[in-house]
Formats: structure tokens, sequence, C-alpha cells
């Protein structure tokens, strides 16, 4: 996701700006930018597309602005193609106010038309924009001062914010504001500084204040003042950094997996309201219309991986809801196979990195049978989200290890939300079952929250498996699916072979594998097969297998089978690899953990595979 950063003091302000900045990358992002005050309160905006090194060179390494108040940022693509226009600092028309943002701004769009309609203009497709241009209609329409226009902003936003805002009337001053999205404050020797994580500020000071949701800042010379959403002076105390610069990047987690694994909810509610407005789904700016939906008559899943898997669970679910036929297909075969398509077939591209070749070439060669594609990407802008004919970005922001996790839940997501508009859209749910269906998908991020906050179980199991050879995952219809990828994240980051396998077909060969103490993971989230796994579970165990079995909370006669049992909470059977997949994400990370390897860098792997 993005990063901010901001500096008041005597020194110079732009080289410490990109200093920031370059602490910030690991964090992904697309472009960067800078605006810094001179002490005659003159404003200069700097952006660049691309890495940092553009933007550093443009400023010749922030010699060639001047002034000693200013504020920065790199932009991770959310709304708006990676551009200068679309980077940030962002600014009101006349320079009043400028300002930097991270996070998501839902309701932006009703926002800007309420703004155009009082005069204002656009130049960017950002939501950003929107609220800085908010910021200055309220600072000029109540001359409140700063505090006052940023909350009235504040109340009036949806989503998230981490904001940095410079006024033209108050030079040397930064004003702050957060909901949701991070941010930390530093003060040393009569500086203040700002930013998204504690790496940008660290070279400076080690002595941080954490702003907390709805409350602002004003970072000066003498210091800072944080103030409430009403506008009341409040006293935050300031705690000591104590992490090195190399886990700070990491947020105090040990790896990148593991902090990518604990942003689930936060991405998981980040993609369900990038769509879901006032309890509906709104499609609009997916592209995807009710005649288009309606005239669908299958959809092929194509991907690699992780994302293969999340097709593997969009086939139950669509096909179960929508009543749609529906085959997942591997990129790599299905590019060389000989594809016939119906006309009116949708094939959907599901990628992270909108990058993967055999994905990109699958897409291709659609595209040129006159197909309908439609991209499920994390990437804004990427090669695939570029050329489907309709894409529907998930905002789990830059994932950084190699094992996917958040990426792959905010996939899962946009599936279900697929799901349901095609079912809706085709007369195949009532409005009830609709709406119930869409606020149960609003609990989710809540529900993994829960899951992660008992991890220390897992751990314990895990050490369990650290030196098995063999492990298999077993499970029925979506369950089969999730031990695809509760499988594919052990194998790919403890280097432990591991299978999974729809428990059904177990017994057609594989069950000669099956020996004394061989481990086996179970998963029964779907309670008209509960019975029938158990079943496949006791044939495994009368042959030694050592028994996990992962369940909903209240199949408590599971532990009368297997040897370590795990539960999830209850949501739609059609959603639960949403709460089923964690604690097997989180299985291999400790089991990895535990085998002393990089969960973050597996041996052999890349990010994204651009090559066949
Ligand atoms: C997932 O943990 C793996 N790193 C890998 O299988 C990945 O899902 C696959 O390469 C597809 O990548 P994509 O989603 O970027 O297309």
């Amino acid at each position: 996701m993005c990063g901010i950063v901001g500096f008041t003091g005597k020194k110079q302000a732009a080289d410490i700006l990109l200093d920031g900045l370059s602490k910030l990358e690991y964090r992904g992002y697309d472009s960067a930018g800078i605006a810094v005050t001179d002490d005659a309160g003159q404003t200069e905006v700097v952006k660049a597309k691309g890495r940092l090194k553009v933007l550093e060179e443009k400023t010749d390494w922030g010699r060639a602005v001047k002034g000693s108040c200013g504020i920065g940022h790199t932009r991770w693509a959310t709304h708006g193609e990676p551009s200068e226009d679309n980077a940030h600092p962002h600014i009101s028309d006349d320079m009043n106010v400028v300002a930097v943002h991270n996070g998501i701004i839902e309701n932006y769009q009703e926002i800007k038309q309420k703004l155009s309609k009082n005069g204002y203009v656009f130049y960017s497709q950002t939501d950003t924009e929107a609220i800085v241009k908010l910021i200055d209609y309220y600072y000029k329409k109540y001359n409140g001062g700063p505090i006052d226009a940023i909350a009235k902003a504040m109340v009036r936003v949806r989503g998230s914010y981490a904001l940095a805002v410079m006024f033209k009337d108050y030079p040397g001053e930064i004003y702050a504001a957060r909901k949701d999205s991070p941010m930390i404050i530093g003060i040393e020797n009569g500086e203040a500084y700002l930013a998204s994580d504690v790496p940008a500020i660290l070279n400076h000071t080690r002595n941080v204040y954490y702003i907390d949701n709805l409350e602002m800042a004003r970072l000066s010379e003498s210091g800072v003042q944080f103030y409430n959403i009403d506008g009341d002076i409040i006293e935050k105390t300031s705690v000591e950094i104590k992490w090195d610069a190399k886990s700070a990047e990491k947020g105090g987690y040990a790896h990148f997996m593991l902090k990518e694994i604990h942003e689930q909810p936060k991405a998981v509610a980040d993609t369900i309201n990038s769509v879901v407005k006032d309890g509906k789904i709104d499609f609009s700016e997916v592209g995807l219309s009710d005649e288009d939906i309606k005239g669908i008559g299958e959809i092929i899943i194509v991907a690699c991986g992780s994302s293969y898997h999340v097709g593997m669970v969009g086939q139950y679910v669509i096909e179960d809801m929508a009543k749609i036929p529906v085959r997942v297909e591997l990129a790599s075969e299905f590019r060389y196979r000989t594809n016939l398509l119906r006309k009116d077939a949708l094939v959907v591209l599901i990628s992270q990195s909108g990058e993967t070749a055999d994905t990109l070439a699958a897409l291709r060669d659609v595209k040129q049978q006159g197909i309908k594609t439609f991209a499920i990407v994390n990437v804004v802008g990427s090669s695939i989200a570029r050329e489907a004919d309709n894409v529907f970005y998930t905002l789990a922001g830059p994932e950084i290890a190699v094992a996917t996790t958040k990426a792959y839940s905010t996939q899962l997501i946009v599936t279900y939300l697929l799901s349901v508009q095609l079912a809706k859209v085709r007369g195949e749910i009532n409005d009830e079952e609709y709406s119930s269906l869409i606020k149960e998908l609003t609990t989710l991020p809540e529900k993994i929250q829960k899951i992660l906050d008992d991890k220390e179980r897992i751990q314990w199991f895990a050490s369990k498996l650290a030196n098995q050879k063999n492990i298999f995952f077993i499970g029925r219809g979506i369950d089969y699916a999730i031990c695809l990828e509760g499988s594919l994240k052990l194998k790919e980051i403890s280097y432990i072979h591991s299978e999974a396998y729809a428990a059904g077909e177990l017994k057609h060969g594989t069950i000669s594998l099956i020996e004394s103490g061989t481990p086996v993971v179970g998963v029964l989230t779907q309670n008209d097969l509960f019975e029938k796994t158990i079943s496949n579970m006791v044939e495994v165990k009368s042959r030694g297998a050592y028994l996990m079995g992962l369940t909903t909370y209240g199949h408590y006669n599971l532990e009368d089978t297997a040897d370590f049992t795990v539960y999830v909470p209850h949501t739609d059977e059609h959603f639960t690899p949403s709460l089923a997949v964690v604690p097997l994400q989180l299985l291999a990370y400790y089991v990895s953990l535990a085998k002393g390897l990089d969960a973050d860098k597996p041996r052999n792997l890349a990010k994204s595979v651009t090559v066949e």
C-alpha cells in the first residue's frame, strides 16, 4: 500500500523526505512525489511515475527543492492507473491545500459530484484528490482553520486514510489525520516527522507517537499537538521504538508473510467495500452489466498456483449459487489445448501480479477468439488488467512474500461477490437471500481476526510436523479446494512433500502411501459432506495416520477421530475457504519457521512467474 512521509524543522526537507520514502519502498509502489514549502511560503510539488530514482533525479536528490517543511508519498495504485497526474501529492486548484494519503475513500465519487457542483474540477482519477478538495471546500466555506476543515472532511468521507496536509496560510506546519491506515509521528530536537511506518523515520528518531483512529495532529517546529474529531486538544504519550531497521520494515513481524497474514482482515474489508454500497453490490466500475451477466452460457476460470485454487473454490460456489456451468483450467495447460469455447462463454482470469506469462498468454488466445474476458487482479495497470475486457481489482495492497496469503483471500472475496451478483441478476436468489449473503460477507474480516487471535495452538502443532517427509490434505467439494491451497502453502515454504486429495479419491491408489505416523489434515467445513470425510479420516487412521481435523465450531465429535482439531467460526458454507485457509497459512508458516527457513523467500520460487 502507499507510503507517506512528512518533515518540518530547521533542516532542508526534500532529502529527508526522499530518504524516508526510500525506507518505505518495500511496501510496493508505482509512482512517487514530494511537496516542499520554502521560507517565503511557496510550495513546490514534484512527482514522477516509476521508481523513486526517477524522482530523485528530477529533484537532483532534493537539492533543487528548497524549504524546511514538506510531505512525500509513494503510491500503490488503487484508483487510477500509475501516472504523474495520479501520483501524490494532490493539490487544490489554488494550492491552498496540498496533501498525501494512504488508504481508500470509498465514497469519493459522490464527493467529487458534490464538489463539481461547487465549481471544483479534477485532474486525476484518484480518490485522494477528492478528499484534498473537500478539505479545501470546508476550509473556505467555514473559515475555521485547518483542524476544523479536516474534521469536517473526516465526518463526510467513508473509508480509510492516513493523511498529511499542508495549508498555504500555515507555512511550516503539517496537519495529520488518521482512520484505519497506519501512521506514526516522531519528535526530535525541535523537528517533527510523520510516516506510514517506523522505518521512514528511524534514522532521525526512536521517539514516536501512535495517532489513533479519528484523531488529528498539528506538527510544527514547536512539536506536535493532537486533537480529537471534535477539535479538542488531547494528550498522548510517546513510545520508544526498540526495533532494528530490518524488522521495522515488517512492522515488528518476523516475516512479511506473517505480517500479510495479519493484514487479511483489512484487505478483505477493503475489497468488499470497493463494490458493496448500502448493502448492494455495485459492479458499475467493474464493467460487467446485467445484460452481460444474463448472456453468460458457461464460465471458464483460468489461472496458476494459488490463483487456480481460488478458481477451484469459484467453480463450486458459482455453480451452486448461479447455476452456470464452470470449468477451471491451469493456464499452462489451457493455452496449448484445442479449446472449444462457446461464443457466450465468459473467461475469468485470476492473477495477483497480473503478469503471469501462462495466464497472460491464455487471455490473449481467448481474446483472439472473440470471447469476453474478466480479470481479477491485484496490481493496477498490470498487463492482464489492461488487456482483459473487464477487471476487478483486489485491494490487498502490495504482497511482498512469495507465498500469497492476503491476495489469495481477496481473490476469494471477489469470487464470492461475482457469484452472488451472477445469482441475483439471473434470478437464482431472491432479495432476501441476496441481502443475507452480502451481510454475511461483511462479517468475514472480524471472523478472520478471531482466528488470528488464537494462532498459538497452530504454532504448537506445527512444531510436530517440522520433521515429517510427507503430509496429506483431504477434503470433499469446497473443502478439497481449500486443501489444494493448504498443501501448496506448506510445500512452497517448508519444502515438505504434500498432496491435496479429494477425500473420496484416496482409496483409488494413494492410500497405499499412508503408514504409521503419516500426518493427514482433514478439512470438514461442508455439513452435508462431514460424515463422508470423517469416514475417509477413519480409513487413514486405521492405517496409522496422525490426524489433524479442521472444521467449524460445534463439530466437536471430530475430536473422537482427529488427534488435533482446529475450529473456525461459522459462516455461509460458500465462504468457509476465507476462514479455513487462515489456520493452514499459519501452519505452513510455523512449520517453515520451525525448520529455520526463510518463509518470505523460498528456494527456487519467484513472486511473479513472467516466463513460461
Ligand atoms: C502462491 O503462494 C504462489 N506464490 C504461486 O502459486 C502464485 O499463486 C502463482 O504463481 C500465480 O501468480 P499470480 O496470481 O500472480 O498469477
